[in-house]
């Protein structure tokens, strides 16, 4: 059949792994998807930079939103990030155009996710997602797919690789807070603007998006309580020693009586605990199902491979035509999302 022919938006951390993996699986891909899958055009802010990788046989674009309506392209791959601006509204008019889209971008879907469903709906055409919540781990579809016959009572975990890199390195290695944050930007893991990984707005993002997808309802950010590791300091990790704990920072989702509780905080967690055995850049998802009982997965939470690993998967996924609402339901399916009393933690 004809290639599936990609538009690929963002040629940063994410965007270059992503055209590297794809170059280097191009036959294999083939194989896996029973046809064969190729950039065909490439936007990014500025077409000069040197990205270390030979761009010269795409078409370029200087704008994402054209990219995203070019009538040669399939499916439009989103790696520029905001929740707003150029990511918004190329992603829309993407969608209106009949492409489908993969992203990996959680800010956007956390506060756009039910809107765009509904218009991917509308436009029978699929969003991907799976490298927008702790990058290279499959947890959406471990959730949506793997899952489905599960009641989900709570979902909890690790989920900003950069927060755990630099409470980690703070421990292990006794540097400060700007230290850890640094390395954490040099190495690619950090948010273009890192206030959303410290404050713990990114972590909110992504356990939005998995409260959805295990409790059928809507996607709700703004409501979560938020609290980031800014003023956590040696000492404090210090003192959680002698005590035996670990400071992690935590994003838990769960049912209650009253509505579902979600909330983000740095928390103490017992050293001979699953979750305080996380260290750096690893992310960890700790899923509660009535019928398969706990599962915990855990890997690398951000960095370009990783999660080039779950974009180009997401991309196989639809080169092979499975696609499936982006939010495991039909968006007038889902649930309201009902904010539970808070208890203490
Ligand atoms: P980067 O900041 O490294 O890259 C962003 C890219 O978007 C750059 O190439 C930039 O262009 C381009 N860009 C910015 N504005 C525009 C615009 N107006 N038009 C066209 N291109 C534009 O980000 P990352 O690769 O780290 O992240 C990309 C997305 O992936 C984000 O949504 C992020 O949250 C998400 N993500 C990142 C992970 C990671 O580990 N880094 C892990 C999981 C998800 P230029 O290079 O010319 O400046
Ligand atoms: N900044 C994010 C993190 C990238 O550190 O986890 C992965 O979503």
């Amino acid at each position: 059949g004809d290639p599936l022919k990609l538009g690929l938006a963002g040629l940063g951390t994410v965007g270059v792994s992503v055209l590297k993996r794809l170059g280097m699986m191009e036959n294999e891909l083939a194989m896996k998807a029973g046809r064969a899958t190729r950039v065909d055009a490439i936007t990014a802010r500025s077409r000069n930079k040197d990205r270390g990788v030979d761009l010269s046989s795409y078409r370029w674009f200087d704008d994402p939103v054209a990219l995203a309506k070019d009538a040669d392209i399939d499916v439009f791959v989103e790696l520029i990030g905001g929740d707003s601006g150029p990511a918004e509204e190329a992603v829309r008019a993407a969608i209106i155009a009949g492409k489908h889209v993969v992203t990996a971008n959680k800010a956007l879907l956390a506060k756009h996710g039910n809107e765009l469903a509904r218009l991917a709906e509308e436009n029978n055409v699929s969003i991907n997602f799976e490298a927008a919540v702790a990058g290279g781990i499959p947890v959406i579809k471990t959730i949506r797919e793997g899952l489905s016959s599960n009641q989900i009572t709570r979902v909890y975990g690790i989920l900003n690789g950069t927060c755990n890199y630099i409470l980690t390195r703070m421990e292990d290695d006794g540097l400060t807070f700007a230290e850890c944050l640094e390395d954490a930007q040099r190495l690619g893991y950090a948010e273009a603007d890192p206030t959303f990984d410290v404050e713990g707005n990114d972590t909110a993002h992504k356990l939005a998006i998995l409260t959805s997808l295990a409790f059928g309802t809507e996607i709700e950010a703004d409501s979560i309580f938020l609290e980031g590791i800014t003023t956590i300091t040696k000492a404090d990790i210090a003192a959680a020693d002698e005590l035996g704990y670990r400071i992690k920072l935590l994003g838990v989702s769960q049912k209650t009586d009253t509505g579902i509780e979600q909330r983000v905080h740095p928390t103490m967690v017992p050293k001979t605990s699953e979750i305080a055995q996380i260290s750096g850049v690893t992310n960890a998802v700790a899923i509660d199902g009535d019928a398969v009982g706990s599962i915990t997965l855990a890997g690398p939470g951000a960095g370009g491979d990783a999660t080039a690993s779950a974009v180009v998967a997401d991309i196989i996924d639809i080169a092979r035509g499975l696609f499936i609402n982006p939010l495991g339901r039909p968006v007038g399916e889902l649930q309201p999302y009902v904010r539970a009393k808070m208890r203490a933690h």
